[in-house]
């Protein structure tokens, strides 16, 4: 399914790259098997695609169904974890613009991402008096941004349904046991989802966090599944042909080499959602005690024309990671019989054809220019390559933390921000803090 290309590393790190983290890797790989590393009580989702909970699929799609059924809107409320998964595959597989295509499917709206006035205002407006369901989605249950939208929408609900009614169209992805949520939802009689306890929230698209909103756009999320448990059977087999293995390798020693930035390129417009869940996945999980790889992303060959002058020249602190899809349709450049452009060498090529060149000219530039470069090949976009192209980058990313000897399963500088909030917010309990804050801004 997919293909790894690193010859555009040579000459940047040690040959015996792989091979000197041939042990390291073996334990990293034991460690995420048995769940015995560092933040082992998080690592559900190695298993997840054969492992989960076969009556909440069923479920999640018969509440899909419903959803699509009774609503022209869904509203996915969610942040981090919580959001970006459901709105990653939504655009890859979907497109960006999905909520103005014609389709049988409701327009899916995310909200609770943030705490944007301006943005909530739109999306009221957006949704208009069209019939709306809400998938509240927050594993602690007490996450600020999404607490508040959901009050929000709960509100626009319950006026317009009813209690009743609003019930109907509230589904809510939680703890099973914990949490303000819960609570809430066992309180009001909503549908419940969980998320497994085992199971953070970046890692956690293929549990009903993700599943259920990539449902409701008529993704296939059988063959999601299916792709992401075809990945974890070929990079369960350990050994130096292992993909996972030989990335994961190749990622530390370039930053052992002082490549301070892995920088995530695609040429699908698509690929955009899905690179800032792939940024949260690596930045969350590997940028801790000093340390890390910085994830960034570009769009090509967009990007080329902006960032593409400091890829080329500017600090020598990244390498790059290109993941290239096979199209999956077809389209032929015109003639001009009067040739005003001079571009009619290229009349009757596939448009495919110069976006490979563009490629393969960009590598050999970017490469000569100091920048390393990684090269994932799939096939064209598919519920299944997506499933597949997920589990990659997880298992990676469960690897690489190990090599770089931290935890890639907490998240422990995310509080920091949070109790400042509650602080300068006036939360009980927080009240020395804000005096403190207040004097130091
Ligand atoms: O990866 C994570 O754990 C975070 O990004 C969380 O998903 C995010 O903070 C949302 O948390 P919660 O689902 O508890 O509202």
């Amino acid at each position: 399914m997919l293909t790894l290309n690193l010859s555009k590393l040579n000459g940047f790190i040690p040959e015996d790259y792989l091979v000197s983290r041939q042990e390291k890797l073996a334990q990293a790989a034991q460690m995420l098997a048995d769940h015995s590393g560092p933040g082992g009580d998080f690592t559900g989702w190695v298993r997840l695609p054969q492992d989960y909970d076969k009556e909440e699929f069923s479920r999640i799609q018969r509440a899909a169904a419903k959803i699509q059924k009774q609503s022209k809107v869904l509203v996915v409320i969610g942040i981090g974890g919580s959001y970006l998964g459901a709105r990653a595959v939504i655009e890859l597989l979907c497109s960006p613009h999905y909520n103005l295509k014609q389709k049988e499917t409701p327009d899916i709206f995310f909200a609770g991402n943030g705490l944007s006035t301006d943005a909530l205002l739109e999306l009221i407006q957006l949704i208009g008096d069209r019939d709306f369901s809400v998938n509240i989605i927050s594993k602690s249950g007490t996450t600020t941004e999404p607490a508040v939208a959901f009050r929000i929408f709960k509100a626009m609900l319950e006026e317009k349904y009813g209690k009743e009614g609003a019930k109907e169209r509230i589904y809510a992805t939680t703890d099973k046991a914990r949490g303000a949520l819960k609570g809430l939802a066992d309180t009001e009689g909503y549908e419940e989802f969980v998320v497994p306890d085992d199971v953070g929230g970046r890692y956690s698209v293929l549990t009903a966090v993700g599943l259920l909103p990539i449902a409701v756009a008529g993704v296939d999320i059988t063959q999601l599944m299916g792709g992401a448990c075809q990945a974890m059977e070929e990079l369960a087999v350990g050994g130096l042909d292992n993909l996972a293995w030989q990335y994961a390798a190749a990622r530390h020693a370039l930053y052992q080499a002082g490549k301070k930035v892995e920088l995530l390129a695609c040429y699908e417009p698509n690929f955009r959602f899905f690179a800032e869940w792939w940024k949260q996945l690596y930045g969350e999980s590997e940028g801790k005690e000093g340390k890390g790889l910085f994830p960034a992303s570009v769009e090509f060959t967009a990007d080329l024309h902006s960032m593409g002058q400091y890829i080329q020249q500017g600090e020598r602190l990244m390498f790059e990671t290109v993941v290239k899809f096979a199209p999956k349709g077809e389209f032929t450049i015109p003639d001009d019989p009067a040739n005003v452009d001079g571009l009619n060498f290229l009349s009757g090529k596939p448009l495919a054809f110069v976006a490979e060149q563009a490629m393969r000219g960009t590598i050999l530039a970017h490469v000569d220019g100091g920048v390393p470069n990684v090269l994932v090949e799939l096939p064209a976009i598919s519920a299944s390559v997506v499933g597949y192209l997920i589990y990659f980058f997880e298992y990676v990313c469960g690897l690489s933390g190990y090599l770089l000897e931290v935890n890639p399963f907490d998240q422990p500088g995310v509080e920091a921000y949070k109790k400042n909030m509650f602080a300068l917010l006036g939360k009980p309990g927080y009240e020395d803090m804000r005096a403190e804050l207040e004097a130091k801004l």
